[in-house]
């Protein structure tokens, strides 16, 4: 059950009401005019009707101006959720790039949902991106919370709704997890992004989301920075790897993931992992080599517009295990292998080796010396 708590203290009476006003006017879809001044009422909603963040809000400069109101008051949140892919969702070049390639409204409903999808986002809602006021002022009463940690919340001067819901995955569920655009089938295999539900079948399913990705702030607080694909550290903390010379030239690399969330790599449907092996001849000269991507792997059917699962060989809550065969050149020589995490920003062809990369990261690497 969630609970509507109000402050009766006024922390700074003009700008408390401001943001009174400012959240009560964007969480507002329709005017209710006949409805009591938010002070005096004291409604209690079964958590599961709390509505979630999603995508397509369309507020505009309404939401620019509410953000910017709890911006000011909470300078640490947003010291941290500015420069978050969070905050630069519509402008990070990544994405102003695959756009390029395929401007829809559908795009814009997630990359700038406070924008209307179907029109050209004006600058600031553009710089917005996924802002406060997107995960935090939905059509609930006042701002969503996750349900009371500390006594210090007791001093907020703008309504809250505390809800158990908001402190789950569910918060997260409206823009991790979606379908190809003109998809009508069901079924996974349809799914362009599909976090939420391999977090449903992963170990952590019980956990929130922001378990994992909003860490506890020194000071007190939970993190905005939402920290993945960018940094080395938190990818490389994800699974052990390691590699054992099985062979003349067969090279096993095994991945056990450590604390899975959800599939490693989860989100964007072309990021993967890169498992790599050569034996090195004189002058670093490649004889020869091997490579695997551990990924969602994508295929075409005539006559059929969007991509369709072909198969799926990330890595998930077991270890994955990844066979490499270098054959007879390897007699007697090094191996040297690597494994990486790459995002990539374009599939090119048909042949995964083709892909254009947008940016990796280098998970483990060594060599194995020549097996006797
Ligand atoms: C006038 C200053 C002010 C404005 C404007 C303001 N806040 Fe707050 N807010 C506070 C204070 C003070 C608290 C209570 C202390 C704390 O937790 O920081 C609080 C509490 C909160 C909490 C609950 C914190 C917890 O411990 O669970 C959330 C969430 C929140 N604010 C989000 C927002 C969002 C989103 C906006 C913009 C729509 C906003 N605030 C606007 C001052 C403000
Ligand atoms: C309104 C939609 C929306 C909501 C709600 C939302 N996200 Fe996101 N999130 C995005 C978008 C869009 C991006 C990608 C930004 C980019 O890179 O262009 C993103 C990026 C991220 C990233 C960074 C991924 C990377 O590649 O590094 C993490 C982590 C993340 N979100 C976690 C969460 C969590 C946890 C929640 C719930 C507390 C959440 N998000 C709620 C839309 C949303
Ligand atoms: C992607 C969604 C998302 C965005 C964007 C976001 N928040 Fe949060 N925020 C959350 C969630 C979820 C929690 C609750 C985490 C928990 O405790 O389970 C939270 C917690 C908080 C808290 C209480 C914890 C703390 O750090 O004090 C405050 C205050 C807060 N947010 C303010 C803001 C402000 C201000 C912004 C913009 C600068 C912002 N949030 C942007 C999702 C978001
Ligand atoms: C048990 C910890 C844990 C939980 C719970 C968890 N994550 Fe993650 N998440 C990670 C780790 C570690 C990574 C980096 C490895 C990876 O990319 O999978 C990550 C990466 C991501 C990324 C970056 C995309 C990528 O893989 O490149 C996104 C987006 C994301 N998580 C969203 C979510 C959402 C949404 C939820 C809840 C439905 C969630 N995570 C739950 C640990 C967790
Ligand atoms: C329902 C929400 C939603 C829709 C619709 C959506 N995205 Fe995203 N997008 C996300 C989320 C969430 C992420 C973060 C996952 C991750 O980082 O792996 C993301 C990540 C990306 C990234 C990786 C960005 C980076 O910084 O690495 C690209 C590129 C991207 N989306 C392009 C698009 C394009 C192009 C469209 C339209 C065809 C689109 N997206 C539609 C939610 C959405």
């Amino acid at each position: 059950m969630s609970q509507v708590r109000r402050s009766r203290r006024a922390w700074s009476p003009r700008a408390a009401s401001w943001a009174l006003g400012a959240a009560a006017f964007l969480a507002c879809t329709t005017p209710r005019p006949s409805e009591p001044p938010l002070e005096s009422v004291a409604p209690s909603q079964p958590s599961m009707l709390t509505p979630m963040p999603g995508p397509a809000r369309g507020r505009m400069e309404a939401a620019v101006r509410a953000n910017d109101g709890c911006v000011a008051c909470h300078a640490d949140v947003a010291a941290e959720w500015r420069g978050s892919l969070h905050q630069r969702a519509n402008i990070e070049p990544a994405y102003q790039r695959s756009f390029a390639i395929e401007p829809l409204p559908f795009c814009r409903s997630c990359h700038a949902p406070e924008a209307v999808s179907t029109e050209e986002e004006p600058e600031a809602v553009s710089h917005l991106g996924v802002g406060c006021v997107t995960c935090h002022v939905t059509e609930a009463e006042g701002v969503l919370a996750a349900p009371l940690r500390s006594p210090a919340a007791e001093r907020s001067p703008h309504a809250l709704t505390r809800s158990a819901t908001f402190g789950s995955a569910e918060a997260c569920a409206g823009c991790h997890e979606f379908r190809f655009p003109f998809t009508r089938a069901l079924g996974k295999a349809t799914l362009m992004q599909s976090t939420h539900s391999e977090h449903a079948e992963s170990p952590a399913s019980g956990r929130s989301c922001a378990d994992c990705h909003m860490p506890a702030r020194p000071g007190g607080g939970r993190s905005h920075r939402f920290a993945a694909s960018r940094n080395p550290d938190f990818l490389r903390g994800a699974a052990l790897i390691t590699a054992t010379r099985k062979g003349v030239g067969l090279v096993e690399v095994t991945l056990t993931p450590k604390d899975p969330g959800h599939a490693f790599p989860t989100g964007d449907l072309f990021r993967r992992i890169e498992v790599h092996a050569e034996v090195e001849g004189p002058d670093r000269m490649s004889l020869a080599s091997a490579v695997r991507y551990l990924a969602r792997h994508w295929g075409f059917k005539p006559g059929h517009v969007e991509r369709l699962l072909v198969s799926d060989d990330r890595v998930a809550n077991e270890p994955r295990t990844v066979e490499l065969e270098l054959g007879e050149q390897a007699a007697g020589r090094e191996i040297v292998w690597r494994v990486a995490y790459q995002r990539v920003a374009h599939p090119k062809g048909i042949d995964e080796a083709d892909a254009e990369i947008e940016g990796e990261v280098v998970l483990a690497a060594g060599r194995l010396p020549a097996s006797e």
